[in-house]
């Protein structure tokens, strides 16, 4: 133990009591021993590289070219995504991918380039290989937008998994944004970011990482076009990004670096390129259309670690009636559970839980349950016994179950990557369909499993199933948050086969979207957790996950009522808008922060309301688009520098600019605009873009901007949806989508889409409807005249 583990002791022991802290000093013992015995020692290693190219050999979309010390795979698929696999690593098997793995583009050929190099040339890019294994990403026009050195292997002498590097060059100009939840982000600075899912251990701030949801997925946007990199590895590694510097007067640019180190596992990538909108296409047609939660989950949802019981929670529940806020949803977290095993009731607290959801449900509001994975390694607790029944949990390499601690004391925990167990723990959620939960949140799936010293979760050496495939928890610990959202999506689906299952998560991987979203996890309360909201959500967005939002208010702490008032009107922009906070930390409910702030979160809560269809809209084109809900201000017009570097505003859909409150005592901000006209929603001012504007922000609103010629769905006071259109600049024309969801159920909704044009001086909304479909009829309020 050194001085740092010592220091984490301490705050084990004061965060989760003293027989815990010791349980978790004696788990810690145990896994690392667990590691020195069942791990494999790397001793002396190896270092190489692909050597020289020998020969190629054509295949449909690309081939395989050989090197004297390595092979390289090249496929172009029909959706323009590329391939690249070194040393025989093919696309299958992958967590990543949405199941089907896409066709070869039999356009695509493999020919010979210049210096005995070979080259694929696709419709939208090239792909060159160089005789020592260098690889560049060129746009079709034959700009480069990213070189891969040619990687190093370390392997070691005796055998085993070898280490691998893998550096790549981008523009000066470029720009970094991604590998899943960043605090710090959403540009991603200069620094080394680790790719291993961690609960912090307490609120995090600005410059925690990693957190709970990290994925090798970096977009890259730079003046030459937009790219997506992916490198398919669900081990433990790094990404040490730099970003260029453009040589102004030297005339020297120096490029922006990635350098990617993977502890093991396959050296394989995706590149996706073009513009960001398309990537995001391509990217999810990879990995799996995002799911698209049920209407409620667009709503608010009141959380609260420590309702207690529940008298409290529909006093909580009364409260936001009494005061005419509307709420959708209300969580409740692991004091609702017998002894803090996840699919039980405390009966004592809660006695007739089916009776209160009902209540609830009568009144509009919902309830969702938070599930954990720790099992308690005790005869007599049902959920130990049924999942001993089926071995379903994770072993050590000596055979024996794996015991960390978690909120039930010693746990056990079920190894996610085995179908067998998936399908199991799938069919647990009927208890909880049955007690009237909706909806389903889960938590300390990194897996966390308290340590006193050394890493909080299981030893590396820890045996998985990997479906079928083998492994061990040091290529399945990234994927055991998203494999568990995989066993709870699908036993939902088997359950309640009508109605679409609710889920977010705190830990994932690639491809979570398929299974639902996923939250901020213990955002730290402060103007600082305030940003990382924002990064968090943007950062997620651009890898797939569209679904997600903080803690509003921060996790830990009491807010000020200022601080909290920002934070509420910015998570009202978001997919998931929730308020939550820690056992001991004091309240979210929005009158606890004063009269002022009460009246203001009460307009805030109408105007989500009234979003609700568009929130809907985006929920589907997310699905059928990929393009998240959150998106950046550059999303349309990637070649704008100051766009590329704004931080402090996001686009929500097409139609919206929402510019957040982020800093104490600003009552009136700048905006950084796109291009195009553009109005204040609240006072009509109008703006044109692009540039920089300054825009009132009271403390009753942020600013929101709706673009000129934009229509969206919001509903009005009868409940009825309405168009608003925003009249376009003079001799401009705009447009909108519609999606006609009933809330729930697999239905296919009908997507419309509306055009909007300037008529002998009046604006004007038309369908946009195929020839022998019903035209549908919503009323129009046009704005901005
Ligand atoms: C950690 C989660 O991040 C938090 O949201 C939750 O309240 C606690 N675990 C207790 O379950």
């Amino acid at each position: 133990m050194d001085g740092r583990d010592l220091v984490r002791l301490a705050k084990a022991v004061s965060s989760v009591g003293s027989a815990q802290g010791l349980r978790a000093v004696r788990a810690s013992w145990r896994h690392r021993r667990a590691d020195a015995a069942g791990l494999p020692r790397r001793g002396v290693e190896r270092a190489r590289v692909p050597g020289s190219v020998v020969d190629a050999t054509p295949e449909p979309g690309g081939g395989l070219v050989r090197f004297t010390r390595s092979r390289l795979r090249i496929t172009v698929t029909a959706s323009g995504a590329v391939f690249w696999g070194w040393d025989g690593a093919e696309p299958e098997p992958s967590y990543a991918l949405a199941g089907i793995c896409p066709e070869a583009d039999p356009r695509a050929v493999l020919e010979p380039d210049k210096d005995d190099g070979w080259r694929v040339v696709s419709e939208r890019m090239t792909v060159v290989v160089s005789r020592h294994g260098a690889l560049e990403v060129r746009t079709p026009g034959g700009v480069l937008l990213r070189r891969e050195l040619p990687p190093r292997w370390w392997e070691p002498e005796g055998g085993g998994e070898a280490r691998w590097a893998q550096r790549s060059e981008v523009a000066a100009d470029a720009r970094f944004f991604g590998l899943g939840g960043r605090a710090s982000g959403p540009r991603l600075r200069n620094g080394t970011y680790r790719l291993w899912n961690t609960d912090p251990g307490g609120s995090f701030g600005r410059h925690d990482d990693p957190l709970s949801l990290t994925m090798p997925v970096q977009m890259v946007v730079a003046d030459a076009g937009t790219h997506l990199v992916f490198h398919d590895n669900t081990w433990d590694g790094t990404v040490a990004l730099r970003e260029g510097c453009e040589g102004e007067g030297s005339g020297h640019d120096c490029a922006g670096t990635s350098e990617v180190r993977m502890d093991g596992g396959p050296l394989r990538s995706w590149v996706v390129v073009g513009a960001p909108a398309r990537v995001l296409s391509v990217w999810t047609r990879l990995t799996g259309a995002p799911a698209v939660p049920p209407g409620w989950a667009l709503g608010h949802q009141h959380a609260r670690w420590g309702f207690g019981s529940e008298q409290e929670v529909r006093r909580v529940v009364a409260g936001y009636k009494e005061r005419d806020l509307p709420l959708d949803a209300v969580h409740l977290d692991i004091d609702h559970f017998a002894a803090r095993q996840a699919f039980t009731v405390d009966r004592e607290r809660f006695p007739s839980l089916p009776r209160l959801a009902e209540d609830l449900r009568g009144e509009g509001v919902r309830l969702v349950s938070i599930v954990d994975p720790a099992v308690k390694a005790q005869r007599g607790n049902a959920l130990y016994d049924g999942g001993r029944a089926i071995d379903a949990f994770v072993r050590d390499a000596a055979n024996r179950p794996v015991r960390g601690v978690v909120w039930p004391g010693e746990s056990v925990f079920p190894d996610f990557t085995a179908e067998r167990v998936r399908k199991w723990w799938g069919g647990l959620y009927e208890e909880r369909l049955a007690q009237g939960f909706s909806g389903f949140w889960h938590d300390m799936n990194e897996p966390v499993s308290f340590a006193a010293f050394g890493e909080p979760t299981l030893p590396r050496s820890a045996r998985h199933a990997v479906e079928g495939r083998g492994g061990d928890h040091r290529e399945a610990h990234n994927v055991y948050g998203l494999c568990m959202a995989r066993a709870g999506y699908e036993g939902l689906r088997e359950l309640q086969p009508q109605e679409r299952p609710f889920l977010f998560s705190r830990s994932g991987w690639v491809g979570l979207q398929r299974y639902g979203g996923t939250w901020s996890g213990d955002v730290a309360t402060g103007w600082e957790g305030l940003r990382s909201s924002l990064s968090l959500v943007l950062g997620l967005g651009l890898c797939g996950v569209p679904y997600s939002g903080p803690d509003v208010g921060g996790f830990d702490g009491e807010p000020s009522p200022e601080l909290f008032l920002r934070w509420f009107q910015l998570g009202a922009h978001m997919p998931l808008f929730r308020t939550h906070s820690a056992l001991r930390a004091g309240r979210r409910e929005p009158w606890t922060f004063g009269a002022e702030v009460l009246d203001h979160a009460r307009v805030v809560l109408r105007e989500r309301r009234r979003l609700h269809p568009y929130l809907m809209t985006l929920a589907h084109l997310a699905r059928r688009t990929g393009a998240p809900y959150v998106r950046p201000l550059w999303w349309g017009a990637p070649e704008d520098r100051a766009l590329r570097d704004c931080e402090d505003a996001f686009l929500l859909g097409d139609c919206l600019l929402v510019a957040p409150v982020l800093d104490r005592g600003v009552k009136r901000r700048a905006v950084q605009l796109p291009p195009g006209r553009w109005y204040d929603t609240v006072t009509g001012a109008v703006f044109d873009g692009p540039g920089q504007v300054a825009v009132d922000a009271p403390l009753s609103r942020i600013p929101v901007l709706a673009r000129g010629g934009a229509v969206l769905p919001v509903r009005d006071r009868d409940g009825g949806v309405v168009l608003e259109a925003w009249a376009p600049a003079p001799g401009r024309t705009g447009g909108g989508h519609v999606a006609r969801d009933v809330g729930d159920g697999w239905e296919e909704p009908r997507i419309d889409r509306f055009r909007v044009r300037w008529n002998e001086g009046r604006v004007v909304v038309e369908w946009d409807g195929e020839d022998g479909d019903v035209e549908p009829s919503y009323p129009v309020r046009v704005r901005g005249l």
